[in-house]
């Protein structure tokens, strides 16, 4: 008989456990709410009673709503009081032992039907099951971060999970309001799976010098549309957490695209942890909403070059065009190559071939325009640092936000969206989730404005493509290459993955 799922526990009561134990009430569930001590007990009833004042204030629950939410609540330091419990959801720290310990627990105390969840983030829900009696009564219900907010829950399945639990999860978690996924239990499941690599690369590339962390986060919220840079990110999950996750998914993938960036280990060790510590890659400051506005361009002319040899595509070149027709709209004279000021090639790719071709190769830059708002400004080692201050300084004129970086394949949007892609497109190929269920992840779990594939669909199947062998071929990183299918699909001239899905 299907489970009802009338009485829930909670374990731990801080940031996820609060608000996963006011989802159920809100619900109308009664929920069990379990801490260590009365202090913490306390903390866990300040939480919940906070949250549930925030919506009042708002006006999105009345008085007797929020005290209802409340009184649906029952407080207790006993693991005993979860006796009677149908589900009880796991969300004390991320340690394994922590988890084993009290799964050993719950397995007792709790009658033989209720089904235990575990919200790890990263650790293995078979290893957490195996320490019971009950593995096939156990799943993996992961809620993000405001639980009472974010719509997504990862269920997860093992393969002790009994035939059918995982569906009466996800039941019940469209019961409150939400929208699972259902997935098998591999490290990071959908959204850390991918989410954590692409945010991991971002720190490489930030020690690897491409750009800046602010211009980083630009490049990504402006050019890529996402709506928090990679660094504001890993700063408001935690650079622990990040690591851990990092780690994990290493430790079951051995790729390097997975190992933890030195520099997340660094602040790490230092107890710089983000903005929990007060400080992690920003340092307690906000991060800038509208980098600042302070190169005046000098330049009396500008010359615009098309692509490179090679790659010198009529898109290129017309995008070349626009881009210099732009310009003398806007007052700016233009001139031969040899006599300009600034040098400006529109590329996707490095420039530094079409540089040693010049008389004068500190004059030019590389220019890539992303999307609407974003300009890539490209260096090559032999521009000047005042070229490129200019350029800067004329984009922004053009109303476009520039972003610097050294002349590396991908510049900084390609380098990173597009690998960030590509997981995607293995982690479909690998069968371990649908392209429906990745795309409302990453939407719903990280407030993507569109999911992977949807992404892919709208840059082109071919241009991420090229993209990812070019970074290949600058990198050598074997995870760089294409996923097979994708290659397979450039090949066969389909222009939508989503249409394999249909
Ligand atoms: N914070 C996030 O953004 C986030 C998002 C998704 C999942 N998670 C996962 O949720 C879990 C909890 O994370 P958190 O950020 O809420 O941690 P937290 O440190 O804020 O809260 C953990 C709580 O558990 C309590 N606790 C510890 N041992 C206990 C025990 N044996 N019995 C009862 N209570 C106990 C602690 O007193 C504390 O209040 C972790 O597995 C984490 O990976 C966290």
């Amino acid at each position: 008989m299907a489970n009802t799922f009338e009485t829930v526990g909670v374990v731990g009561l801080g940031t996820m456990g609060a608000g996963i134990a006011e989802v159920f009430a809100r619900a109308g569930i009664a929920v069990v709410g379990v801490e260590t001590d009365p202090g913490a007990l306390e903390r866990g009833r300040g939480h919940l009673e906070g949250s549930t004042g925030r919506a009042l204030s708002r006006g999105r629950l009345t008085e007797a709503e929020q005290a209802a939410i409340l009184g649906r609540v029952a407080f207790t330091t006993s693991l005993e009081d979860l006796a009677d419990c149908d589900l009880v959801v796991e969300a004390v720290p991320e340690v394994m032992d922590f988890k084993r310990a009290l799964f050993t627990d719950l397995d007792r105390v709790c009658k033989p039907s209720a089904v235990l969840a575990t919200n790890t983030s990263s650790l293995s829900v078979t290893a957490i099951a195996a320490t019971t009696t009950r593995p096939g009564r156990v799943v993996g219900m992961h809620f993000f971060n405001p639980a009472p907010v974010m719509r997504l829950v990862e269920v997860v399945r093992t393969v002790t999970t009994e035939d059918g639990l995982a569906d009466e999860v996800a039941g019940l978690a469209r019961r409150l309001g939400k929208t699972p996924v259902t997935v098998a239990d591999r490290a990071g499941f959908v959204v850390n799976r991918l989410l954590l690599p692409y945010l991991n690369h971002a720190a490489v590339l930030l020690e690897h010098g491409l750009s800046t962390r602010d211009d980083i986060d630009t490049a990504m919220r402006l050019g890529a549309g996402f709506p928090m840079g990679p660094f504001a990110l890993l700063d408001l999950i935690g650079l622990d957490t990040s690591h851990e996750i990092c780690e994990a998914l290493f430790q079951e993938s051995r790729e390097r695209r997975h190992a933890p960036a030195p520099v997340l280990r660094e602040l790490v060790t230092a107890g710089l942890l983000g903005r929990k510590s007060g400080r992690g890659f920003f340092h307690g400051e906000e991060p800038p909403a509208n980098p600042s506005s302070e190169e005046k361009p000098s330049a009396s002319t500008v010359a615009v070059l098309g692509g490179t040899a090679g790659n010198g595509t009529g898109a290129a070149e017309g995008a070349a065009e626009a881009f210099a027709a732009r310009l003398s709209a806007a007052g700016f004279k233009t001139a031969p190559v040899e006599d300009a000021d600034l040098v400006v090639a529109v590329s996707r790719t490095p420039v530094i071939e079409q540089a040693v071709r010049l008389p004068h190769p500190e004059r030019l830059v590389g220019l890539n325009l992303v999307g609407d708002q974003v300009a890539e400004v490209a260096s090559t080692v032999l521009t000047s640092p005042g070229a490129a201050q200019v350029a800067r300084g004329l984009l922004r004129i053009l109303g476009r936000t520039p972003v610097s970086c050294r002349d590396r394949a991908g510049f900084v949007v390609g380098a990173l969206l597009h690998p960030h892609l590509n997981d995607a497109v293995r982690m479909y190929e690998s069968g371990y989730a649908s392209m429906e269920d990745i795309d409302t992840a990453m939407r719903l779990g990280c407030g993507y404005p569109a999911g992977p594939f949807e992404m892919l669909d709208r840059l082109g199947l071919e241009a991420v493509r090229d993209g990812l062998r070019a970074l290949y071929a600058e990198y050598r990183d074997p995870s760089f290459t294409p996923a097979p299918l994708l290659d397979r699909l450039v090949t066969a001239g389909v222009r939508s993955i989503r249409d394999l899905s249909s």
